[in-house]
């Protein structure tokens, strides 16, 4: 086989994907709610917040094998406007963890062609953060790779309300009329802008909830719960939540074969 076919753009496209998956039909998006760290390290004998550590780890491996899989988004919940409700020790161990991440795997993100997002209210967070945050969206907003977002004091209510407001401050304004409020006009204010809606929305630890998260942008997501724990998650848990996304049929409200256009963009 001469070089050229080996490396053609097809071969490259086909070798990403896993076998026994299709890879004209991988999620375009995939949301993530990394639950069960406090558990797993419970189930150790080891404090909460070391389950938080290898639930790092767990998030490192998801995020490249997304990427070389040819998944265009992955959005992670890291910290919910309602984990402020948790001791302070295990607050101000999450802020110092997302920060020495944030410094230690800048550079591995940049070369991987990975953007980073951060999306949620990044104003409480505190000014180290916001300066790594706001350094690290810099750095990586022209990257042609995936588009990582980090829910950080991410609330999808808030994030509504914020909407909300926005569009009657250009209303109030004079900007908009009432009338060209659409879904359009209320999506292009939340903190995903430009992103399509998540196809597939896994959640980890068994729990069966949304716990605020993506309210409006999860529609039409199919949901994927598994029993394992964020920090054991890895290949074999994704390889699982993407066969069953795979055995789905995606109906819309409509019927079979014929689907509506209700994706966002
Ligand atoms: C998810 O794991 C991480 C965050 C919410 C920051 P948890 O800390 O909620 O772990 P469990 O649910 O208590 O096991
Ligand atoms: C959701 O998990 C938030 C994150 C994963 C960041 P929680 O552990 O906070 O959710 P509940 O309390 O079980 O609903
Ligand atoms: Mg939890």
């Amino acid at each position: 086989m001469s070089r050229q076919l080996a490396t053609s753009a097809d071969q490259i496209e086909s070798r990403r994907c896993p076998d026994g998956l299709d890879p004209s039909k991988l999620p375009g998006h995939i949301a993530v709610i990394m639950d069960g760290n406090g558990r797993w390290a419970n189930a150790r004998g080891l404090p909460r917040v070391m389950g938080h550590r290898a639930g790092v780890e767990a998030l490192k491996t998801t995020l490249r094998l997304c990427n070389d899989w040819g998944i265009g988004a992955l959005t992670a919940y890291a910290f919910s406007t309602e984990n402020w409700s948790r001791p302070g020790e295990e607050v101000n161990f999450l802020m110092t963890l997302f920060e020495r991440v944030l410094q230690r795997e800048l550079n591995a993100l940049e070369s991987e062609q990975v953007r980073i997002r951060f999306l949620g209210d990044l104003e409480a967070l505190p000014p180290r953060l916001q300066a790594l945050i706001a350094d690290a969206t810099e750095r990586t907003a022209s990257n042609r790779g995936i588009h990582f977002n980090v829910c950080t004091n991410y609330g999808g209510r808030r994030e509504l309300v914020r909407a909300s407001r926005r569009l009657a401050e250009r209303v109030a304004s004079g900007e908009l009329q009432p009338s060209q409020i659409d879904e359009n006009a209320l999506a292009a204010e939340l903190y995903t802008v430009g992103e399509r809606d998540p196809d597939l929305l896994i959640r980890t630890s068994g729990e069966q909830r949304i716990s605020n998260f993506l309210l409006w942008q999860l529609a039409y997501a199919e949901i994927h719960v598994t029993e394992v724990c964020w920090p054991d998650f890895g290949a074999d848990a994704l390889l699982s939540a993407l066969t069953d996304y795979q055995s789905r049929r995606r109906r819309f409200g409509g019927l079979d074969g014929v689907m509506p256009d209700v994706l966002g963009s």
